[in-house]
């Protein structure tokens, strides 16, 4: 099954998209993940998009496509994949489209933004491993440092309020037009984020099997 996980940021697409990958055995592809792991390592990819990222703007659509026609030609994708996090611009859409990505569902998170700016108030990242946590919602075991690598935990550069408002903007504007791209072809599901992850798992679960 191919899916993609539609939502703001902070929606919860990265945490729904563990659970549907562990429920159907495919791999869970973040692109933000993706872009975030070559800034890390310094690469050329990761210099094209730091700027982009830590200002809250989108990464250019050439570049995230490359990343995940690269990635979906994978091994382990060859009996299906979760997009977290991509398409986010109607381009990005026609590209997967081209490439004879046949998509199964489109499951959209909707959660409104004041919402967002609270849970990423929140949030807290490994600067070893990328690894996430919440102080509310999924603290560490040790305040501050990450229970799989022992590294620090810091607040990711675009969690900062001013730019989630940025990243919230963009998304309005850039990647809501994605959700009548895929309700065109009858493949969106909504489903409203709930307060507790595993109230919204379950709707989204519901939805795959709709
Ligand atoms: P990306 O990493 O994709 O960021 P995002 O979409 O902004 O998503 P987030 O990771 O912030 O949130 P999420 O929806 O996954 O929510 P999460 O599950 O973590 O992208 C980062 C950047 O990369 C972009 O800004 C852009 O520059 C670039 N980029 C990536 N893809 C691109 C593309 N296709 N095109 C161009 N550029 C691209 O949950 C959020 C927090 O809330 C967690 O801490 C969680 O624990 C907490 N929480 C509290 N309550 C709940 C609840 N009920 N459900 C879920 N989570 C909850």
């Amino acid at each position: 099954m191919k899916i993609i996980l539609l939502g703001a940021p902070g929606a919860g697409k990265g945490t729904q998209a563990e659970v549907i990958s562990r429920h159907l055995n495919v791999p869970a592809i973040s692109t933000g993940n993706c872009l975030r792991e070559a800034v890390r390592a310094g690469s050329p990819l990761g210099l094209k998009a730091k700027d982009d990222m830590d200002n809250g703007r989108l990464v250019p659509d050439d570049v995230v496509i490359g990343v995940v026609k690269d990635r979906i030609a994978m091994d382990d994708c060859k009996n299906g994949y979760i997009l977290d996090g991509f398409p986010r611009t109607v381009a990005q859409a026609e590209a997967l489209e081209a490439m004879g990505v046949e998509i199964d569902r489109v499951v959209d998170l909707e959660v409104p933004d004041e919402t967002i700016k609270r849970r990423l108030s929140g949030r807290r990242v490994c600067e070893g491993c990328g690894a996430s946590y919440h102080l509310d919602y999924k603290p560490s075991k040790q305040e501050g440092i990450c229970d799989s690598c022992g590294k620090a935990l810091i607040i990711r550069k675009d969690d900062e309020p001013a730019t989630v408002q940025d990243r919230l903007d963009v998304y309005h504007r850039q990647t809501e037009p994605v959700k009548a791209f895929y309700s065109a072809k009858g493949k969106l599901f909504q489903v409203e984020g709930q307060e507790k992850v595993e109230d919204t798992s379950a709707l989204v679960l519901k939805a795959l099997e709709a």
